[in-house]
């Protein structure tokens, strides 16, 4: 069948490992379900595994991607969660320390079929895009999980999304105004600032730029060139929800002294449940929600799509198409 695959590492040039061609069709064992893919979603997860970060070079090749919706053997529309918790556990899986997610231990979406835990499927909602419907597992599964679970920010109150144009940023701006809070963001360029007020930012900001006010709390995933705004951004008792460091893990300052002055709260998040998922679902076609999709593309056309990423010249999600 064919997938984009990580065939070779490159810690500086990760488009060089990849490859979009012919690899085996899954076989489920009991208790999972092999899935027909009519869309998959690209994440800088895929990138980092191209350049060697999370994915051991002894799995290669891997199928990559995280994100899809399709048809399962019964001809069920739904949408995959990429969440994969290790035999026996319970409760919360993101909590598991030996959870995987789909392209780390297990093949990725990017194929024409995928095969994943049958817990694992969520409903498709009725007359949901299958573009859509490619989006929520990744990107906007993190995002809902930082604003809704994790933020502690009510209606009214005004969150800082650091970037603008990422797929998480994207997904932020969007739930967050749809939920009622008031969205700011900070981009680097003036275009996908631009863009940024069009789908609902109500300001944005240049990247490192002073707020006229302290926020509630400040979603964080660029990391290092930005970490001293976004603790400089908070009111006292804000917080930051971090789930991401794009450009690095280690911050010129750590800012200790105003986190522990200012009663800070720093908290982690790494995706979301498959409950948080079918909520998420549910919400994104309730609200009327329309994700930002930079792209479509079918999947032999991926490394157009992995180079724009690559480029960091985004906006919104990149979609590859199959069947
Ligand atoms: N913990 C989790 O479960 C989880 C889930 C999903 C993603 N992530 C992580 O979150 C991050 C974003 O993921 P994504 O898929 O949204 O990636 P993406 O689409 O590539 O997003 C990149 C974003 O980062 C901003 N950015 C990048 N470098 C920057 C810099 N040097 N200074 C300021 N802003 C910068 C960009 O904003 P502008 O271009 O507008 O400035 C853009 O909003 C990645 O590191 C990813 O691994 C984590």
């Amino acid at each position: 069948m064919l997938a984009a695959y990580a065939a070779t590492q490159s810690e500086t040039d990760p488009l060089s490992g990849l490859v979009v061609g012919d690899r085996p069709a899954p076989e489920a064992p009991a208790g999972w379900s092999v899935v027909d893919v009519r869309t998959a979603g690209l994440n800088h997860h895929d990138v980092w595994s191209l350049r060697g970060v999370g994915l051991p070079a002894d799995r290669l090749p891997m199928i990559l991607g995280c994100d899809a919706a399709g048809t399962d053997a019964d001809g069920n529309e739904v949408i995959v969660h990429s969440v994969v918790p290790s035999d026996g556990w319970r409760g919360d899986e993101t909590l598991d320390p030996r959870r995987t997610l789909l392209s780390e231990l297990h093949q990725g979406t990017m194929a024409e079929q995928v095969m994943v835990p049958t817990a694992n499927l969520v409903p498709k909602p009725a007359g949901m895009s299958w573009e859509t419907a490619a989006c929520l597992s990744t990107a906007w599964l993190t995002a809902y999980r930082m604003l809704f679970t994790n933020s502690g920010v009510q209606p009214g109150g005004t969150v800082l999304v650091q970037g603008a144009g990422g797929g998480v940023a994207t997904a932020l701006i969007q739930l967050g105004r749809a939920a009622g809070l008031r969205m700011w963001a900070t981009s680097r360029d003036a275009a996908r600032a631009d863009r940024a007020l069009e789908i609902g930012a109500d300001r944005v900001f240049g990247s490192g730029e002073r707020l006229p006010e302290r926020v509630d709390a400040v979603m964080e995933t660029v990391g290092a060139a930005t970490w001293s705004h976004s603790v400089n951004s908070l009111q006292p008792g804000g917080t930051i929800v971090i789930a991401g460091a794009t450009s690095g893990y280690d911050p010129r300052k750590g800012e200790l002294n105003k986190i522990f002055f200012k009663q800070l709260k720093v908290i982690g998040s790494t995706m979301g449940t498959r409950d948080e998922l079918a909520q998420l679902a549910r919400f994104v076609q309730a609200a009327g929600i329309d994700p930002v999709i930079d792209s479509v593309l079918p999947l032999d056309k991926a490394r157009d799509g992995f180079a724009k990423m690559v480029d960091g010249d985004v906006f919104g999600k990149v979609v590859f198409t199959l069947h």
